[in-house]
């Protein structure tokens, strides 16, 4: 574990180990599998017997694979392998024309003017969980899920977590991340195409229960939207818009793997974020303080999108969160022809893996890169980092969809709880991060909870 001082940073391992201890290390979890010098380097080979993968941590190189040239370095199908029954052709797993065709029915639901429509939803959701929120021990990560899932339906689908099927997706959801972790082994070290694998009969249950009740929420929406009685929010917004190149929305199956996906990508990495952010703040008063104080001011003044301009140091908070817990650790990209990377040459078909975990801690790049700093972002060193070595949202034509939407409604959620409750961190439960579906602390985030 890290300095006392630091926030939680997981062990490194020795720089070399044999590959069998590798696998086992990355069973256990991605991130203390990986070795220290990860954090100073720029580029690092691995090599196994089946394929080779490299980790690319240089600003420019990252630039290269995700934003000049995305279409040369897709998603390779393996790392979406254990999603792929929960989330179908969603918008996540596709590449090529089919996900350029997705991106332009979806993209215009998250523009910026429908961010502002979503805002009394979110604001909503806000007070509901600082309502749930108690005094005492609590467990924030569980809290945290529960507030962003409710952010998820209420905005996508105008009903509150408490809804029936609401409620039971959020439940199955839980019951399939434990059986089926996002970035698994598979996805940096692939195994060969011919090694037989398969999807637990558990998982593959648990996905056609989920899709079920999706299906249920999206075939009833849309009969809304042709009885012209539908509630004006993104569901609706992204059943009603067409491909501007074909003129056809989605069909209801379609429909169903892009809402997996909004449930899955929206709420899990939102609340993975907001209960580091919880953390980070309890384990330094000082900045909680100065934070309940400007959510004091800005927010008294209702449920306004203009408070969000206010809340700049709630969005400095969330911003640090991000950097030191990035909610997707590491992307997995493929090589479709020969490259050359600083002088070494990538085969076809290699893995290319970009790790904002270690790309926001790198030694060589950042000030005091493992310290909690939210005043950073106003020095030289913030602002060249947060344009060229911040990537919780990826980067490029395939950044993250609802990149804004997490953006308002992290700081938002966080300045809502800090304002009316105040957390504190326990010394004896400092939590230890791994990478699940998204970084989790091993036994949770708990906190002392008391009202302000
Ligand atoms: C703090 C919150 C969030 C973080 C850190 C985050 C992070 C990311 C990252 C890193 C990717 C790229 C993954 C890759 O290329 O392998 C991604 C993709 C995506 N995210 Fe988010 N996300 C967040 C919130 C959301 C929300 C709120 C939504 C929707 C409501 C959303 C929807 C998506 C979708 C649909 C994609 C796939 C985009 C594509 O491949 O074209 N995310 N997200």
């Amino acid at each position: 574990m890290s300095a006392p001082d630091l926030p939680p940073k997981p062990q490194a391992r020795a720089d070399r180990v044999s590959l069998w201890r590798y696998l086992r290390l990355f069973r256990q979890d991605i991130l203390s599998a990986q070795p220290a010098r990860l954090y100073r380097a720029w580029m690092a080979e691995f090599r196994t017997p089946f394929f080779r993968s490299y980790l690319v941590n240089q600003p420019a190189l990252i630039d290269e694979v995700l934003k000049a040239r995305p279409m040369d370095f897709p998603k390779s199908d393996r790392v979406g392998e254990g999603l792929r029954p929960l989330l179908g052709a969603s918008v996540f797993l596709t590449n090529g024309a089919e996900w350029q065709r997705q991106r332009r029915i979806i993209d215009p639901a998250f523009e910026g003017g429908r961010l502002r429509d979503t805002f009394p939803a979110m604001w909503a959701a806000g007070e509901a969980a600082v309502a749930r929120m108690a005094p005492g021990l609590r467990e924030v990560e569980a809290d945290m899920s529960h507030a962003a899932a409710d952010v998820i339906f209420r905005t996508l689908f105008s009903i509150p977590i408490e809804d029936q099927i609401a409620t039971e997706v959020f439940h199955q959801f839980r019951a399939y991340q434990r059986t089926q972790p996002i970035l698994n082994a598979a996805a940096f070290l692939p195994l060969p195409k011919w090694m037989p694998r398969g999807h637990r009969a558990e998982t593959r249950a648990t996905a056609r229960a989920i899709r079920a009740l999706i299906t249920r929420l999206t075939a009833a929406r849309m009969d809304q939207i042709a009885q012209g009685t539908a509630p004006d929010d993104l569901a609706t917004k992204i059943m009603t818009t067409r491909d501007p190149e074909t003129g056809a929305c989605f069909s209801t199956e379609e429909m169903v793997d892009q809402v997996a996906i909004f449930f899955l990508a929206g709420h899990e990495t939102s609340a993975s974020a907001l209960g580091w952010a919880l953390y980070l703040l309890a384990r330094d008063p000082e900045w909680q303080d100065r934070l309940a104080e400007e959510a004091e001011a800005a927010l008294a003044q209702g449920p306004d999108f203009a408070v969000m301009g206010k809340l700049r140091l709630a969005r400095d908070v969330f911003r640090e969160a991000l950097r030191l817990y990035p909610p997707v650790p590491m992307m997995v990209r493929e090589t479709t022809a020969p490259e050359c990377f600083r002088d070494r040459a990538l085969p076809k078909g290699s893995q290319i893996v970009i790790s904002p975990w270690h790309l926001h801690r790198h030694e060589r790049l950042w000030d005091n890169p493992d310290g909690f700093d939210p005043g950073r972002w106003t020095t030289e060193n913030g602002k060249t980092c947060l344009r060229e070595a911040f990537i919780p949202f990826s980067t490029g034509t395939r950044v993250c969809t609802g990149a804004g939407f997490a953006m308002v409604e992290g700081p938002l959620l966080l300045a809502m709880l800090v304002r009316k409750w105040r957390f504190a961190a326990v010394p004896e439960r400092v939590p230890v991060p791994v990478a699940y579906l998204t970084v989790r602390a091993k036994d949770g985030i708990w906190l002392e909870v008391r009202r302000r």
